[in-house]
């Protein structure tokens, strides 16, 4: 094996941090464990990159991989079909929440998001609102990297290298309740208040501009925001009202993170477009999806009518039947059930933490955590920027990795650690993260 610095180009890496280290190789995996090159054994407590949701080592999904690519390796969804596509648009539509019955697929998550912003912008045009075509999101939001999706990011630290970026990415506050000590602990008015910023944002905008609403079920980035009670209902009827789309950026939450098929179904909403990816595959091969609702297809179905948008591999053949047998294994070994079944049990088990220190806040659901840090516990103080690179580049990221767990040390919003298993983990998994974060996080306390 080469050196991984000599020509690879890793994705959102400095590399220079490598100049004289060894860029950490994994090379097998199995269950909720993976094995780097020199044999050590890590707990794989983000399940790669929230994507192998099923656990690692199936041979049967590579199975189904090597009987489709043998069969019909490849055909495109321009104008022709295949069985796989097919039979797997069959069942996402089975899964979804109300009439998202339309699934468009592309590769991944960024394209899935998009396709959601590309797909409000035409349906809009072809329904006599052709001035609709602005997005609003949250601050500190991940929505992904290509020029539209980073539009729609509310992380200003990986846009301003690109800028100007696509216009009309609005944004608005996101839901860290922890972090909005002027609501007190009403988290059921904050929520509406939340919400109602979006309102708030529309007239700013203008009712004739905005297009769409992209929010994630629960915001991964800045460490796992979930709504509070109502927040989503209230955002919907706003949508309602002002005739802007709702697009649940389910690239994350999706495919059993939050113990639901979706998160709109697990917090009772009802979308207009979904947007996929990831874990609709475990990551045996690349998918996303953007899923619409019968309405927005509606204008595409008249005659001459086509919304003019595709990605070669959007649907690919292997990945489509990786995707299928996939479902088959969430159905079979009810993975949905066994997050609901011990998504209590895994924050019971994180919460231990709370007794450190360090650890400011803990939240999230379903297998979908983030540990808050932070230097004053009474106060809620953050570390200030040197702090935080020292904690999290210097010493977490790697020292957690060292001990065994792989997980994201990440500062993109305040210092949070971020766990989300694969779903076949139980208390054996859920000890060992809290064992290692434990011995972990009081080190690194005692180096501040
Ligand atoms: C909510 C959300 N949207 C979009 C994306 C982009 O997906 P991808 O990296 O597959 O392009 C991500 C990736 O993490 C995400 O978390």
């Amino acid at each position: 094996m080469g050196n991984a610095t000599d020509h690879l180009w890793m994705h959102f890496t400095r590399m220079a941090s490598y100049r004289d280290g060894e860029v950490p190789t994994i090379v097998r995996g199995e269950g909720a464990y993976v094995w780097d090159a020199q044999g050590r054994r890590y707990l794989d407590g983000l399940a790669g990159l929230f994507v192998v949701n099923a656990g690692h080592g199936r041979t049967e999904l590579a199975e189904a991989a090597a009987k489709q690519a043998a069969e019909l390796a490849f055909f495109p969804l321009w104008s022709y079909a295949h069985p796989a596509a097919i039979e797997l648009a069959e069942r996402i539509a089975a899964l979804t929440p109300g009439d998202l019955n339309r699934i468009f697929f592309t590769t991944g998550g960024s394209e899935a998001v998009e396709a959601a912003w590309k797909l409000a912008r035409a349906y809009y045009k072809r329904v006599g609102k052709p001035t609709k075509h602005k997005v609003v999101s949250r601050f500190i939001a991940y929505h992904g990297t290509s020029m539209g999706a980073l539009s729609i990011t509310g992380l200003p630290s990986i846009k301003s290298d690109f800028e100007p970026l696509v216009p009309g990415g609005i944004k608005v506050p996101n839901t860290n309740f922890y972090r909005a000590p002027e609501h007190g602990d009403d988290l059921e008015a904050f929520g509406r208040w939340a919400a109602d910023e979006i309102a708030r944002a529309i007239e700013r905008e203008g009712p004739d501009t905005v297009a769409a609403v992209f929010l994630e079920p629960v915001q991964n980035s800045g460490g796992c925001f979930p709504p509070p009670p109502g927040y989503f209902q209230r955002v919907r009827e706003i949508c309602d009202e002002y005739d802007v789309l709702l697009v649940s950026d389910e690239v994350i939450c999706s495919w059993g993170r939050l113990g639901a098929y979706f998160g709109a179904e697990r917090y009772g909403y009802q979308p207009d477009i979904i947007t996929t990816a990831k874990a609709l595959t475990s990551g045996y091969s690349p998918l996303g999806a953007m899923i619409a609702s019968d309405r927005l297809i509606e204008p595409f179905l008249a005659e001459q009518g086509m919304f003019a948008h595709g990605v070669t591999f959007g649907g690919h053949p292997v990945s489509c039947a990786v995707a299928l047998a996939n479902l088959d294994i969430f159905a079979r070994e009810d993975l949905i059930g066994h997050v609901r079944s011990n998504e209590d049990a895994f924050r019971s088990t994180l919460e231990r933490l709370s007794d450190l220190p360090i650890v400011g806040d803990i939240r999230g659901d379903g297998y979908f955590y983030g540990i808050e840090l932070v230097k004053d516990k009474a106060t809620r103080e953050t570390f200030d920027d040197a702090e935080s690179e020292r904690l999290l580049r210097g010493f977490l990221s790697t020292a957690l990795f060292q001990a065994g767990l792989y997980c994201r040390a990440d500062d993109r919003g305040d210092p949070v650690v971020q766990l989300a298993p694969p779903l076949i983990a139980e208390q054996p998994q859920f000890d060992e993260m809290e064992q290692i974060l434990r011995a972990v996080l009081t080190e690194a306390w005692q180096r501040l």
